[in-house]
């Protein structure tokens, strides 16, 4: 027995566990345009969510019966090239999932797509493992429909289930099935339909939906995400696309950074990286790092994992052990001791290490900008900065994502993605 009031939860996935409007739309005008078709000015293209697309086409968008099938195959072709890609998951639906998930409940998906690019979509997202049963509609011109889509996602036994979903045709789906529906307001239909077609309740937003149906339970804990690479490894680049990425793949993310991310390491970065600040000892440097982060992991990064974000932080002690305990020669022993009531047990979940040779990585750097204090630093510096990342990675291949940073941005933003997306869904399904 759940202690939710639901054990058993299917969900629609076009506007209800994803904004899906953008790509479809998009898609949809490019077919269109590729059949020579004027799309009719009075239609809504919001409203081509959710019913299947081959009545779509005709009905609603007037193209021909004889050439619906042509309009399919220009629209598959876009959307599976392109269109699939601008879909984003609605924030808090993960962890949504994931309360579910902790609580017993068997959840589902059932959509009017066909199950291979239902599949392919929620794998892209890392969510299929969130998921007991995904269906999708067959191929062919022998529909399955969505009652019968939602009763095979519905386990064998249950004792009260419910649909969610955000049209009128997921409400009549679910009638169909036999179980009741929660329209969600927030995707591509309106209050009004939702109501008029018999929905049970009305979430407006997905914190409502939560409440609905997850009342009283706490954020699951979120993740620790750190990046780390040589200067001039393109990590800040990396960092605002992996942030961006992860905004659309659904997560909270709490962006932040070292040494910083709060006031008053704010302010001890500035004065460890002031050109001015020459004199400065090497076991000064250290302690203020170490410091800077004391502050850092009280302030913000854990209290934002036990509030369930997700914390993107660009370095963190593992550059104190190889550019302080490495570059500087102070010793990773040393290092590490210094550090141990700074981080406090807070290591991070995985941390992307972005791997480039630092003589390649610092002639990239030295042609984009203006060098701060540790930048000057001589090519033997930076030479036992990389062992030292190195010989950490060594250690512990567990927690490092290593990525080859060397090659064109689009492809180390790819790689990186993929490989973070990988760790966190595994660590999600737990
Ligand atoms: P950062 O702002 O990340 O520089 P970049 O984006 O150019 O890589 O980091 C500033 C410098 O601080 C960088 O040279 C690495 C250094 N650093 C340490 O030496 N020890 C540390 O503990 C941290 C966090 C950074």
């Amino acid at each position: 027995m759940s202690r939710f009031p639901y054990d058993a939860v299917v969900f629609d996935l076009d506007g209800t566990l994803c904004e899906a409007e953008t790509g479809i739309v998009s898609s949809v005008k490019v077919a269109m345009e590729q059949l020579g078709c004027e799309i009719p000015a009075w239609v809504d293209l919001k409203l081509v969510v959710g019913p299947p697309l081959r009545d779509t086409f005709h009905t609603m968008l007037g193209v021909p019966e004889n050439r619906v099938e042509e309009a399919m195959d220009f629209y598959r072709v876009d959307f599976n090239n392109r269109g699939r890609f601008l879909y984003s998951v609605y924030p808090k639906i993960r962890t949504l999932l994931r309360m579910l998930r902790e609580g017993g409940v068997h959840t589902a998906v059932a959509t009017s797509k066909p199950l291979k690019l239902a599949t392919d979509i929620l794998d892209w997202f890392g969510l299929t493992p969130l998921f007991d049963v995904v269906m999708g509609e067959v191929e062919g011109p022998q529909k399955l429909g969505k009652p019968e889509l939602i009763r095979r996602a519905l386990p064998e036994r249950y004792h009260h289930a419910v649909m969610v979903g955000d049209r009128m045709f997921d409400v009549e789906g679910a009638r169909g099935a036999g179980i009741p529906c929660i329209g969600v307001a927030y995707g591509c239909g309106s209050v009004e339909e939702l109501r008029e077609a018999g929905a049970a309740e009305i979430a407006e937003t997905t914190e409502e939906l939560q409440k609905l149906l997850c009342p009283g339970a706490e954020a699951p804990r979120g993740f620790f995400l750190t990046v780390e690479g040589p200067d001039g490894s393109g990590k800040t680049t990396q960092v605002d696309r992996l942030e961006k990425n992860l905004r659309k793949f659904g997560f909270t993310v709490r962006r932040t950074r070292e040494p910083g991310g709060c006031a008053i390491s704010e302010a001890i970065r500035g004065i460890i990286l002031d050109t001015k600040n020459m004199e400065m000892c090497d076991t000064c440097e250290a302690l203020l790092y170490a410091a800077a982060r004391a502050q850092h992991v009280h302030q913000v990064i854990r209290p934002a994992v036990a509030n369930g974000e997700l914390v993107l932080c660009d370095r963190f002690v593992d550059s104190s052990v190889a550019y302080q305990g490495g570059g500087r020669e102070l010793g990773v022993a040393t290092i590490q001791q210094i550090n141990a009531p700074a981080v406090d047990g807070m290591l991070p979940d995985a941390t992307l290490y972005l791997a480039i040779d630092h003589r390649e990585a610092l002639s990239r750097r030295l042609a984009a900008s203006t060098p701060d204090r540790l930048e000057l630093q001589a090519v033997s510096f930076h030479g036992r900065v990389q062992a030292a990342y190195e010989q950490l990675i060594s250690e512990d291949e567990e927690r490092f994502l290593v990525v080859n940073a060397a090659q064109d941005r689009d492809s180390v933003e790819k790689d990186a993605l993929k490989a973070v997306i990988d760790r966190i869904s595994a660590y999600e399904q737990r």
